[in-house]
């Protein structure tokens, strides 16, 4: 490992409250608290703080680090790049050479008709993408009224205007006066919460059903596309029911409407496939893909295009007037070559797929889910979560809900595991190298996390 520096971290503190605006936070309680966590270092799938305290990190960062942490490669190859081209841009017909060979790879993994891939910054710069270029793209093909997005409600799709527009968070729609018009929210496939004790296939049912009813009421000639994730990750880890996704694609097909699938997080391995879509046996027609495209190295995104939408660009004439300073960047995109590279010699994503994935999945089954104030354990190749439950047998949350997970996950991080609460569940998504005695840290320590907060929790 590098030779850390020696930092000092109460001033680091001061001039992070001084000065530092961290993202999707409470300003108040980063100068209450004094200050935000430092993290100085990190290897494998361990985080350092400024503190000194060693955290294994059950979230890959934020949903991305999926090669773990401390790639001499990726630090090599980020070198030699900026050596030779530290940057230009791809505007006006111009390219430099990482992005054309990180194109063709991602096609390679995509396949069948995903064959272009536009480069932008972040996830939510890719669905930004989306939302214009599908509009572009109906315009160019002669049917411009369709312009609406169907989505759904406790989707994720990002920060900006558009991409929060077409998440599907209520409270991230109040601020900023979103969502912007033109996108509908349906129902999530949310079983434990909307459809809890329902047979899953008629709940997979009633759920693809809420998009048609939607196509119906706003008319099919005026939607463009349906965008989801193939788990929604930061709306609490929902794996859909058997068969949903299924009949989501056919709905999609018989209204002629595009289907965008949300990579952001399911992509590069997370699902134990390359891209969530192979796992769920369904064709998108658009792909936005980010986080483990670089395992987090350095920021970059894609946005994976059908041939289909392409040729209707090419025949239009027409330039696509979109476009980001550093899209494509060369540095990043020599990184995430890279990066792809080692998830494919290390045979990632077939571990995830057959080892620890299972092992994972087995873990929480046998040593979380009888534990008294777990209500359901799920995961799919290295995503999970844990729902917290007042009472055995039941989804009742805790006096009001929505404070239990923060108790628990803060119980965790004390505890040397850094998980996510969102609501009451905790989430985890876990580097793609973690082992199986860090698996069994992760469960171990939820267990302990549950068992010191049990008076917490029930005096709420
Ligand atoms: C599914 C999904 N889409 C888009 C985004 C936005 O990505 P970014 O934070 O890189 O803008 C995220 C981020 O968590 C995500 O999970």
């Amino acid at each position: 490992m590098v030779t850390v520096r020696n930092y000092d971290i109460p001033a680091l503190r001061q001039l992070d409250m001084a000065h530092h605006l961290p993202a999707q936070s409470s300003y108040g309680l980063q100068v209450e608290l004094g200050g935000s966590r430092i993290i100085t270092h990190a290897k494998g799938s361990t985080v350092f703080d400024g503190d000194g305290h060693a955290i294994l990190d059950a979230m890959a960062g934020l949903w991305c680090v999926n090669v773990g942490y401390g790639r001499p490669e990726l630090v090599e190859v980020a070198a030699r790049q900026m050596e030779e081209l530290p940057f230009y841009n791809t505007f006006f017909r111009t390219a430099t050479v990482p992005p054309i060979e990180l194109a063709a790879r991602i096609a390679g993994l995509l396949g069948g008709d995903l064959q272009h891939v536009f480069f932008n910054n972040s996830g939510s710069e890719s669905n930004d993408t989306v939302f214009r270029l599908v509009r572009t793209y109906w315009s160019m093909k002669g049917e411009p009224d369709r312009t609406v997005f169907i989505s759904r409600h406790n989707a994720y799709h990002g920060s900006t205007v558009a991409s929060a527009s077409l998440g599907g968070m209520d409270y991230m729609h109040v601020q900023g006066g979103l969502p912007i018009p033109g996108i509908e929210h349906v129902m999530q496939p949310y079983a434990f919460a909307d459809g809890f004790g329902e047979d899953p296939e008629v709940f997979a049912t009633r759920a693809a059903q809420a998009i048609e009813d939607r196509i119906l009421a706003v008319g099919p000639e005026k939607v463009a596309a349906f965008i989801g994730e193939p788990v929604q990750g930061a709306g609490g880890v929902i794996i859909p029911p058997p068969g949903y996704w299924q009949k989501v694609e056919a709905i999609c097909r018989k209204y002629g409407i595009l289907l965008v699938s949300d990579e952001v997080i399911c992509g590069f391995g997370r699902l134990g496939q390359w891209f969530g879509f192979q796992h769920y046996g369904v064709t998108p027609d658009i792909v936005s893909m980010a986080k483990g495209l670089s395992s987090g190295y350095l920021p970059i995104s894609a946005t994976g295009v059908s041939r289909q939408i392409v040729d209707v660009l090419r025949a239009s004439g027409e330039d696509f007037v979109h476009g980001f300073t550093y899209l494509g960047h060369p540095v990043s995109a020599a990184v995430a070559l890279r990066n792809i590279q080692i998830i494919d010699e290390e045979h990632l994503v077939r571990r995830t797929r057959e080892d620890t994935g299972p092992y994972l999945a087995q873990a929480l089954a046998e040593r979380l889910a009888d534990h008294p104030l777990v209500g359901e354990t799920r995961s799919l190749g290295l995503i999970g979560a844990v729902e917290i439950v007042a009472e055995k047998g039941t989804n009742r949350r805790h006096g009001a809900g929505g404070q239990a997970g923060p108790i628990v996950r803060d119980a965790c991080i004390a505890r040397g595991l850094m998980v996510r609460a969102i609501r009451d569940s905790l989430v985890m998504s876990p580097p793609l190298v973690i082992t199986h005695a860090e698996i069994d840290q992760i469960v171990d320590t939820i267990a302990a996390a549950l068992d010191a907060s049990a008076d917490r929790l029930a005096a709420l």
